[in-house]
């Protein structure tokens, strides 16, 4: 099976402050283009805001996680493109042409929105065996039997599941039941799939095998997604970029790395990863650079927003656990340029397979440092017990309000 659509070059997007939600290689090769998107739903305690003007645009083969805490629209957002839900206003654009724009009046069924759906429960009919589950869309689309018969036969293959043709779903692992799913979502080679949470089902080892496994279809297949997760793990696995919502709203998108290393406000930095947050006031700020008084001394840090960060201001820092470094207090060779050195008291640490994950008390603070557990015996004798010396790297520490 060939793809309809050419692969892109996928940049990473911009993910200022002011946040740009166009895709990155303008408007060419966009495959979903969603516009002002407002969705508001009645419940017995008044209206509860889903979607609240919410722009996103994902190139023809990008995958955009979409992240965010439970209830900040996700699933809502998924479903406008989808067709499945209304929304109050805006505008849905899937290679280019409307499936949905309120102020115009136009409203296309969902079957006829060129997508694939995966969704967490499976969603198989459990009545139908494994072949009449895949191909069921092409069967409503009238494709021809003996090429329905072809298409099925290559797409299980390709999932590796093509000894369980006869079977039901309920005679299968959800696993297997998961490969079946994106094997129906896969077989009319859609240009967009919409993934709703599709391996939060699986254990662990599986759901990872299912990411990478995921990957290479969609290598082969080039298909835009918009692919919500809870897991940031997850996200960064799968998705290009990374649209991470809050109450209806997208507050930040942009590469893994850009969203992870240079969070925009505080929500996303505790969001996105382990952090740890010193409180402090600046004393001065000098554009990007200020410094800030904190229990652990003066600090040099960055401002996210420079505009906006002035003498006097309360703000936090945010320490990521892998950027802190450790020394031992009797190490009598100079400590390296460029980080902040202070003396903590070691709590608590803990093996964790890859990683050691330490707490260190500094005058107050409670700092999290995460090492390579690939540090030899002697070495990590010098970090087990009492004083204990935590570099922090002056360049990569963000001051948030
Ligand atoms: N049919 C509905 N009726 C009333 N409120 C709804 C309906 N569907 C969603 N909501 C509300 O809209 C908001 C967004 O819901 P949505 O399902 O999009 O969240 P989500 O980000 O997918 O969350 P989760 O991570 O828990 O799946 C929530 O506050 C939810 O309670
Ligand atoms: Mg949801």
């Amino acid at each position: 099976m060939t793809s309809a659509h050419t692969p892109e070059s996928l940049g990473s997007g911009s993910g200022s402050a002011d946040i740009d939600t166009r895709s990155p290689n303008g408007s060419a090769g966009v495959g979903i283009r969603v516009t002002n998107l407002s969705k508001t739903f009645a419940s017995q305690a008044g209206k509860v805001t889903a979607l609240a003007n919410l722009d996103l645009e994902i190139e023809a083969s990008e995958i955009v996680a979409l992240l965010g805490p439970s209830g900040c629209g996700k699933t809502t957002t998924l479903r406008c493109i989808a067709g499945l839900e209304t929304p109050d206003s805006g505008a849905v654009e899937i290679l280019g042409r409307q499936v949905v724009n309120t102020a115009e009046g136009v409203a296309v069924a969902p079957e006829k929105r060129d997508l694939g759906m995966v969704f967490q429960s499976y969603a198989l009919w459990p009545h139908m065996t494994v072949f009449a589950n895949v191909a069921y869309p092409l069967r409503r689309r009238k494709v021809d039997k003996a090429e329905i018969g072809d298409r099925v036969h290559d797409i299980l293959t390709m999932v590796g599941c093509g000894q369980f043709v006869d079977r039901y779903p309920g005679q299968l692992s959800g696993g297997q039941q998961q490969r079946i799913a994106l094997a129906r979502a896969l077989v009319g080679n859609p240009s967009v799939i919409l993934f709703d949470e599709p391996l939060s089902n699986l254990d662990a080892k599986l759901r990872e095998q299912m990411r990478f496994e995921l990957l290479e279809l969609h290598e082969r297949f080039r298909f835009a997604a918009v692919y919500v997760t809870h897991d940031q793990v997850e996200a960064m696995t799968v998705a290009h970029r990374i649209a991470v919502m809050r109450i209806g709203r997208i507050v930040q998108l942009g590469a893994a790395r850009e969203v992870y290393d240079r969070p925009t406000d505080r929500g996303v930095a505790d969001f996105m990863g382990a952090a740890t947050f010193i409180p402090g006031t600046v004393r001065s700020a000098d554009g990007e650079r200020v410094l800030v008084d904190t229990a652990l001394g003066e600090m040099r840090a960055l401002a996210v927003d420079s505009a906006a960060t002035t003498a006097g201001d309360e703000v936090e820092i945010c320490a990521r656990p892998e950027q802190v470094r450790l020394r031992a207090t009797s190490d009598d060779t100079a400590p390296a340029a460029g980080y902040h050195w202070v003396e903590g008291q070691l709590q608590h640490s803990s093996f964790q397979g890859g990683q050691m994950v330490r707490l260190v008390a500094v005058n107050g603070v409670t700092i999290r440092v995460d090492t390579s557990s690939g540090m030899s015996d002697s070495e990590e004798a010098r970090f087990t017990s009492g004083a204990i010396m935590l570099g922090l790297p002056m360049d990569s520490l963000y001051v948030y309000s």
